[in-house]
């Protein structure tokens, strides 16, 4: 039974206020701590922050009490082990749509340590917790898609697209996964300060490399390179997902939007773009491309998708809600879920993603977002709902490799009953 409810603001990576809830059961005590997106699609669940000069406007304090005094009484002497039923008394104080009211960084932090607590009150691993509340027995540790090259909204660079990936398919299990990525990174590293000097190999939010590029084919000739001086030619493919929303202006998207001295010029239609990313699919060994077109653009996304071999995830598109994921099975706007869980908030809701995706026969890429903490939720997640992929960052700053690590026990502690999942997140 959960007998105590509390919570705190602490910091995230980039420095900023976030919420962790910490919750006593008879079993001992759990925590969650929530990340914070950059790059957050206007379809997301609502973080609450107190506005006012205090932490740029940024605090949590609102949020936190709203833990304290709201949620904390009403779950109080509840059973953490029904997550479903707890979650929907959080989503029926709230009473809005978008946990607006509330803030659905006080709802997910304590909806993460809820789930924390009941893993403990069953005696099982967190992993197997989660999977028990999908149905799913099934655990799969996840292909890693490593963002290796940081651009966009996340780095002090002109690059435009926001995250380049590289993913180890050519692996056999999660650890030499890691081996693989951590060499590819390492050379990568090399080659840029060879090329661009040694401060260009300084990282961004999501420790990927920032050096001076401005355009894809740039990012994508150093990952060609890297893979290559790492041994790993046609074993290590490459994964972009330019978040277009971020520079998507009035009908049109600006690749030069960071660059003082071009942002306006040359500006794309969707077609234009469209033709361009078919372009790099032809030359380039991609094998996923996410966010291609602004967040509402459904039809760009269908037409996209009917064309092209690689996964077209949908995150800013889909914000892990079960309502904008249903409008795009019904489309076909793309074949891969990007799962956040901060963007709609709960643990159930969540879990309902998921299966919804899962039923379209579509991939599922578990995500942190670039706002993160210590906190390694997201890897138990991605195993216990067999998500098959995720991404979490470069192979450097520990709020990354938190998760990654975390996935490594996980293999170990599974043994020879891991399962890890092959090419394209597809099982081996
Ligand atoms: P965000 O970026 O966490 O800043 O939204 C991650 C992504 O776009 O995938
Ligand atoms: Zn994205």
């Amino acid at each position: 039974r959960i007998t105590t409810v509390s919570a705190r603001q602490i910091f995230d990576s980039r420095g900023n206020p976030t919420v962790e809830a910490e919750i006593l059961t008879e079993n001992g005590r759990f925590r969650g701590a929530v990340p914070s997106g950059a790059s957050t699609g206007t379809n997301e669940a609502k973080e609450l922050r107190d506005g006012g000069a205090r932490y740029m406007g940024k605090g949590v304090s609102r949020a936190v009490d709203n833990i304290r005094n709201v949620i904390g009484p009403a779950i109080q002497g509840k059973d953490p082990v029904c997550q479903a039923t707890i979650d929907k008394a959080m989503m029926d104080l709230d009473g809005t749509d978008d946990k607006s009211r509330l803030g659905a960084n006080a709802i997910l932090a304590v909806s993460i340590a809820v789930c924390r607590a009941g893993a403990a009150a069953k005696e099982v691993p967190l992993y197997k917790h989660i999977g028990d509340l999908a149905g799913n027995a099934q655990f799969v540790l996840p292909m890693p898609c490593f963002n290796v090259i940081n651009g966009g909204v996340h780095s002090g660079n002109y690059l435009a697209p926001q995250e380049f990936m590289i993913v180890p398919v050519g692996a056999l299990s999660f650890k030499e996964a890691m081996e693989m990525g951590s060499e590819t990174y390492h050379h990568l590293k090399r080659l840029i300060q060879a090329k661009y000097g040694l401060n260009a190999a300084n990282v961004g939010d999501e420790g990927g490399f920032s050096p001076p590029l401005s355009n894809f084919e740039d990012a994508l000739d150093l990952l060609v390179s890297a893979i290559k001086d790492a041994g790993y030619t046609d074993r290590v493919k490459i994964g972009v997902d330019p978040a277009s929303s971020e520079f998507f202006r009035d009908g049109l998207y600006d690749l030069n939007f960071k660059d003082p001295a071009r942002v306006g010029k040359d500006l794309l239609s969707a077609e234009a773009l469209a033709e361009l990313y078919t372009k790099l699919l032809l030359t380039y060994p991609i094998m996923l491309l996410e966010d291609p077109f602004e967040e509402d653009s459904f039809c760009e996304f269908t037409k996209f998708t009917s064309l092209v071999d690689c996964q077209v995830v949908g995150d800013d598109l889909l914000c892990t809600n079960p309502a904008r994921i249903k409008h795009a099975i019904r489309q076909k706007s793309c074949t891969t879920l990007l799962l956040k869980v901060n963007q709609i908030g709960t643990i159930s809701e969540s879990i309902e993603a998921v299966q919804l995706a899962k039923e379209a026969k579509w991939r599922i890429l578990a995500s942190h977002r670039s706002g993160e903490t210590e906190d390694c939720f997201l890897a138990d997640i991605a195993v216990g709902l067999a998500c098959g992929q995720i991404k979490s960052g470069a192979l450097a700053r520990s709020e990354r490799l938190s998760k990654y690590n975390q996935l490594l026990r996980i293999e170990e502690e599974l043994g020879t009953a891991a399962v890890f999942a092959g090419l394209q997140g597809r099982l081996v």
